[in-house]
Order: C-alpha cells, then sequence, then structure tokens
C-alpha cells in the first residue's frame, strides 16, 4: 500500500524534473536570488516579480539533481500568486516535513510538495529539496535590505 504511495510520489518528482514548470528568469527587476547548495555545488536561480507583497510570478533556473529542480520546479507553481507572508509561511512547514516533523498547512497548501516528504529519510537530500526555498527566503530578505 504504502508503496503504492512511494511510486505515485516518484512519479510526480519525476514529472516535475523532466517538466519543468516555471524555467527561466525574469526581467531586470523581479528579486533573484542565486544560490549554490555547498555540498554538491548545484545551484538554483529563484526570481519572482513581487507587488504589494504579493508575487505575481515566479521561475527558477539551475542545474541540480531530479529533488532540487523538482523541488523548485513545485514550489514556483505553489507560490506563484501567494502573499510573501504565505509563501514564507510554506517554506517553514516545507522544512518542517523535511525534518520527518508534524507539520499543519493551516489554510495553506503543499500541493505536489508533498511527494516531496520522503526525502525526510534521506538526510543527505534534504539540502537539494530546501536549496530553492531557502533561495526564495533569501530573494525576498534582500528586499529589504536594498
Ligand atoms: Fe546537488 Fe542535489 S545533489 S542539489
Amino acid at each position: 500500500m504504502s508503496s503504492n504511495l512511494d511510486q505515485l510520489y516518484r512519479q510526480v518528482i519525476m514529472d516535475h524534473y523532466k517538466n519543468p514548470r516555471n524555467k527561466g528568469e525574469l526581467d531586470d527587476g523581479a528579486l533573484t536570488f542565486n544560490l549554490n547548495n555547498p555540498t554538491c555545488g548545484d545551484r538554483i536561480k529563484v526570481s519572482m516579480e513581487v507587488e504589494d507583497g504579493k508575487i505575481n510570478e515566479a521561475k527558477f533556473d539551475g542545474e541540480g539533481c531530479s529533488i532540487s529542480l523538482a523541488s523548485a520546479s513545485m514550489m514556483t507553481e505553489t507560490i506563484k500568486g501567494l502573499p510573501v507572508e504565505d509563501a514564507l509561511k510554506l517554506s517553514n512547514i516545507f522544512s518542517e516535513m523535511m525534518l520527518g516533523k508534524d507539520y499543519d498547512e493551516g489554510d495553506l497548501d503543499l500541493g505536489d510538495l508533498e511527494a516531496l516528504q520522503g526525502v525526510s529519510k534521506f538526510p543527505a537530500r534534504i539540502k537539494c529539496a530546501t536549496l530553492a526555498w531557502k533561495a526564495l527566503e533569501k530573494g525576498v530578505n534582500q528586499k529589504g535590505e536594498e
């Protein structure tokens, strides 16, 4: 039973890896952050168009393993149209999930990202799954430092 679920999750991950959503970069003026995973050297760049505290558009680019790219694809799908505040909340919820903790989505929705919950069993891959999220957090915080 649980292996069926694992298989479904694997398919969702591979689908995002092979058919990435929102791949590319937004024009100048977007909040952009490029982040390396120091353990492997892979990198993900996240760019977001934020207006009045809301993420209108989000894209990603970079090189990495299937987990990191699938997570970035899922993340951009999920955060588009959300207030920045909610995107940061989701980032925390996703981190809890990666740590194998109980998590509560409240009125937010992780969507396809739940397919990554099995990654919590492989500590070495957690950084892969959270790379795009860290780039999102840093990109958003950068705004205040301008
Ligand atoms: Fe480099 Fe996953 S192995 S991001």
